[in-house]
């Protein structure tokens, strides 16, 4: 297992369109398993290829309390959407920036496990918003974009401006 470097935005890979999964085998299951310990190390609740500057459709997440529920989706494919959840919404790729953004409350989705079998599960709720959260990456798309371009303007001013800071910081260290 590796830990993987998250892009930022409004880094250009993140808008790249991942291609589909044509085997799972042993290097998918280690993609998965290195996504897992870089979203559980960040900390976060799901993590998509792309933010990894893989461009293959997988995705993982864990949406519960003690970090014991790992599910990975490889070619995942939404098939129904239903009803309205507004969840505020962060991103391991939009660092310190959460609002508020409008879903399905429901839906469908239609995947690969690890083994390659295809499955189907309904989920609600946070599980719903957190897979069509990360679907979204896969399509190279972000939760900012659904803001207004002002508001998205200012988010890309304000993660420069702090990364500015952080080196800045990390050059007054000293250099041993
Ligand atoms: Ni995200």
């Amino acid at each position: 297992m590796a830990k993987l470097t998250i892009l930022e935005f409004p880094d250009p890979r993140l808008r790249i369109k991942a291609v589909p999964v044509e085997v799972v085998d042993d290097k998918i299951r280690s993609l998965v398993s290195d996504l897992l310990e870089t979203m559980y190390e960040a900390p976060g609740i799901g993590l998509a290829a792309t933010q990894v500057d893989v461009h293959q459709r997988v995705l993982v997440l864990d949406i519960s309390e003690d970090k014991t529920a790992p599910l990975a989706l490889i070619n995942p494919e939404i098939l129904s959407l239903d009803g309205i959840e507004v969840t505020e919404e962060g991103c391991l790729s939009v660092p310190g920036v959460y609002e508020k953004i409008e879903r399905a409350e429901h839906i469908t989705v239609r995947a690969l496990d690890l083994d390659g079998k295809s499955m189907e599960m309904e989920a609600h709720g946070l599980l719903a918003v957190c897979i069509q959260h990360e679907c979204d990456h896969l399509d190279g798309k972000l939760f900012v974009d659904y803001l207004s371009e002002l508001k998205r303007q200012r988010i890309r001013k304000r993660l420069e401006k702090s990364r500015r800071l952080d080196v800045a910081e990390s050059l007054k260290a000293p250099a041993i």
